[in-house]
């Protein structure tokens, strides 16, 4: 077998064998295949298409590339969830003490934030002493006692996914749904949860643009997880506008606060809903009203908030940041920006919004930038919403006084208005199972 051969064949539109692919994600992870078959196989992926059992033999080839993590002490009670990243998502903060409040076992593995996307690891760090980091030891005593971790990415998991995605960002080859699909699915494939639910989002703040190419990824990813064994569901859910109504890091950790505590609606709480429940469905086999009338339950009664507090003092966190919100520090410079005119707003450029955050001081534009955990946007108004000149559209927060006329600015450009209400739009587009 010569990676000419595969090339040839890709080239061709035929499909490849499990050992053609097991033969160049082993080869190309240890070195012997170089960048530029590697980049030509991407391409070629990009504009042939991969065939179901392609797809799924790219992804356990790469899942299984480095290390895997073994979660069977927890029988079938391990839990992960997955957001393919939006602006102002900070679900997996209120998600995991529900389901853990719930007897789930919740282990999740998260990124830091890049571009406009904020990451659940940067939100983590406002909290004082907040460890994102444990041994693999420590990560598993504690999904024991605690029914839940939180964890930066560690380990080698799926390093052959580490490289081709490093790759297929300067190659102009990420945007194909098989290398999405497989890249996703990799890592929470060596991740090791049995129950996986998906967080697919759609819009302008999202990979995928159109309700219909999400729905595709969304499917491919179940089909995936379920080929290996696991139980999944997706969600499509819209990323048209941030989710809730604070975007950042310390700002974010105080909404999800909020949403436990009972003092938080809207969208933000109803997606969060949506997703326990799917992922107690899938690990009890509730019916879904009966996992989102349990849901709502330790929402009302405050067993997830304080699930959340001895997640976050298990964490090493300071626990009395949860009991009183206010005690996060907030950047000292604040401007109000004002609407320009009466009207509706009709749609919001959401990753323009993710990078007046990131102007902001709230997120990274390279790895190595660092980040003010104070900085951010607490939004006042939202698609829908009618509002009078002059009006609060939201505040922004940034120790970088200089540069919150610009970010206004850039604010502003990011909404569209109308003299008339927009339609509205749905939430939660589709679940698969
Ligand atoms: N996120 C990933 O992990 N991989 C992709 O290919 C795209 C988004």
């Amino acid at each position: 077998m010569t990676m000419y051969d595969i090339l040839n064949k890709k080239k061709h539109g035929e499909e490849l064998t499990a050992a053609e692919i097991r033969f160049f994600v082993e080869g190309y992870t240890k070195g012997s295949i170089p960048d530029y078959q590697a980049s030509a196989f991407t391409m070629a992926v990009c504009l042939k298409g991969m065939t179901a059992a392609e797809t799924a033999a790219l992804t356990e080839a790469m899942a299984h590339s480095g290390d895997t993590v073994d979660l069977s002490c927890f029988g079938t009670l391990s839990a992960d969830k997955h957001s393919t990243g939006g602006v102002g998502d900070k679900t997996s903060l209120i998600v995991a003490p529900i389901v853990a409040a719930l007897g789930g076992k919740v282990t999740k593995m998260s990124g830091r934030g890049l571009g406009h996307t904020g990451g659940t690891v940067d939100k983590l760090e406002s909290i004082p002493d907040f460890r994102t980091t444990l041994t693999s030891t420590e990560f598993l005593r504690q999904v024991e006692t605690v029914g839940m971790a939180v964890i930066g990415q560690s380990g080698d998991l799926a390093p052959a996914d580490k490289k081709l995605y490093a790759l297929r960002d300067v190659t102009a080859t990420v945007d194909s749904i098989p290398l999405i699909a497989s890249s996703i699915m990799s890592k929470k494939l060596a991740a090791g949860s049995q129950n996986i639910v998906l967080d697919v989002k759609v819009g302008s703040g999202a990979f995928m643009k159109t309700p219909e190419d999400a729905a595709d990824l969304a499917d491919e990813m179940v089909r995936i997880g379920k080929l290996c064994g696991r139980r999944m569901a997706a969600l499509i859910t819209d990323m048209n506008a941030p989710l809730g109504c604070a975007v950042g890091n310390a700002v974010e950790i105080q909404e999800a606060i909020g949403v436990l505590r009972g003092d938080v609606h809207g969208d933000l709480r109803t997606v969060c809903v949506a997703l326990a429940a799917q992922m107690l469905t899938l690990i009890f086999g509730w019916e879904e009203s009966e996992a989102e009338a349990r849901v709502n339950t330790v929402l009302q009664d405050g067993t997830a908030l304080a699930k959340m507090r001895e997640w976050v003092v298990a964490q090493g966190g300071d626990g009395r940041y949860i009991d009183d919100p206010t005690l996060f520090h907030r950047a000292a410079h604040s401007f109000t920006v004002p609407a320009p005119d009466d009207g509706y707003i009709a749609a919001m450029d959401t990753e323009a919004i993710g990078r007046v955050a990131v102007l902001l001081g709230a997120g990274r534009e390279n790895k190595e930038d660092t980040i003010d955990h104070g900085a951010g946007i607490l939004l006042q108004k939202k698609s829908g919403d009618a509002v009078q000149k002059g009006d609060p559209l939201c505040i922004l927060l940034t120790e970088r006084a200089e540069i919150l006329p610009e970010a206004a600015e850039l604010y502003v450009k990011a909404l569209t208005f109308t003299e008339t209400p927009p339609p509205v739009r749905p939430l939660i587009h589709q679940t698969l199972h």
